[in-house]
């Protein structure tokens, strides 16, 4: 079995930081969210992995990618313009063959082993597994209508009136007739060839659909706020205590907490779950619970609390940040002097609430 991972689109929900870094290369507890996607493929013993890339961000994805542990033979695929899932594994067809594959949306994170439902689909006889999670809001998602039996009874794509509260998760499992499907549909109202629509073709043609329903969580990260919660919640169940950057005597580090090397903390107080990447300089500071530091940032006079701060940005003199998302190289400081007035150079779509 091969795999299909979709890292094309063009990521508009999480401006402006995807101005710069593709959605797929967000970083959740400094890790990209496609390292952990590709983590998830390396645990079901896959080996061919092929990746939709688009013009514009292509070449940041094979970087991120190029150090390779997971040890996969990768192929890159260009699709020229987002035109849909569907078309998406139109455009990937020389790649797969007439193999089953698993199709993974390189912007999904989800906190349980994708095993369990990758074994499934090998010992059955269906076209297509699909992954499902109850969610509040289902009209932003594809939708499934299921029987009893798990066996789909229709799909719709970001329906005005949800059938249930059925979201298709990103995570797709599918033998080759998906692609005669494919064939068979047309773009949809927003203009892009659905990959819900060719599952519901096989539907219509009477082939089974069979559905996995996620137990654990799910995180599209779409937003800021979706990108927050992952963040607490990878803090929470991943990161271990790893203490290989500096401490000096003045700091008190507690609980789980992940300083890379070469990262400093000067009189300080970290309190975990956090991490803090290579290189970053803490002083002075306090850096509360579900907390990601990137490399290279600098952290002074300051307490920080619930945020993501990307790699090389600056904090200082802040008495208090919470529940914020710092893009790179971005400097948030308090100049010293005795005037009320703001001195901001707000970068395009970015939020600033004071
Ligand atoms: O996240 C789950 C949802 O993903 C499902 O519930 C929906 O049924 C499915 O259509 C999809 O909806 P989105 O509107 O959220 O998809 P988005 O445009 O964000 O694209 C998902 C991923 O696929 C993202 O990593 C970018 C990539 N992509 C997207 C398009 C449209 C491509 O590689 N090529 C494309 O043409």
């Amino acid at each position: 079995m091969k795999a299909l991972v979709l890292c094309g689109g063009k990521g508009t929900r999480l401006r402006p930081l995807t101005y710069t870094i593709p959605k797929q290369l967000v970083p959740v507890a400094n890790q990209p969210i496609l390292h952990y996607v590709m983590g998830q493929i390396h645990s079901t013993g896959i080996k061919e992995v092929g990746v939709i890339i688009a013009p514009e961000t292509g070449e940041q994805i094979k970087e991120a990618l190029s150090a390779n542990p997971w040890g996969f033979a990768f192929t890159f695929i260009l699709q020229e313009e987002p035109k849909g899932l569907a078309h998406a594994v139109k455009v990937a067809q020389d790649f797969l063959n007439d193999e089953p594959f698993l199709m993974y949306l390189g912007d999904n994170l989800i906190g349980e082993s994708i095993v369990p439902f990758v074994e499934e689909f090998k010992q059955s006889d269906v076209e297509t597994m699909i992954l499902l999670k109850e969610v509040e809001d289902p009209k932003m998602f594809g939708v499934a209508a299921v029987d009893e039996t798990g066996r789909v009874r229709f799909l719709v794509e970001k329906p005005k009136e949800p059938p249930s509260n059925l979201a298709l998760v990103g995570i797709y499992l599918f033998s080759p007739a998906i692609h005669k499907a494919i064939s068979e549909i047309e773009p949809s109202w927003r203009g892009e060839l659905e990959i819900t629509d060719a599952i519901q073709r096989l539907l219509e043609k009477g082939k089974s659909v069979k559905s996995y329903i996620l137990k654990r969580w799910w995180l599209d990260t779409g937003k800021k706020d979706d990108l927050l919660e992952a963040n607490r919640v990878v803090l929470d169940e991943l990161i271990k205590e790893d203490l290989q950057g500096e401490i000096d005597e003045e700091s008190k580090v507690v609980g789980r907490v992940s300083l890379a090397k070469g990262a400093q903390v000067k009189e300080s107080t970290i309190r975990g779950p956090v991490v803090i990447g290579e290189g970053a300089m803490v002083k002075n500071s306090f850096i509360g619970p579900y907390t990601s530091v990137g490399n290279g940032c600098i952290i002074e006079n300051a307490a920080l609390e619930h945020s993501v701060i990307l790699d090389d940005a600056k904090i200082a003199e802040i008495e208090r940040l919470e529940d914020s998302v710092i893009g790179r190289n971005a400097v948030v400081s308090k100049e010293r002097r005795n005037s009320q007035a703001l001195r901001l150079m707000v970068g395009d779509d970015a939020e600033v609430l004071l």
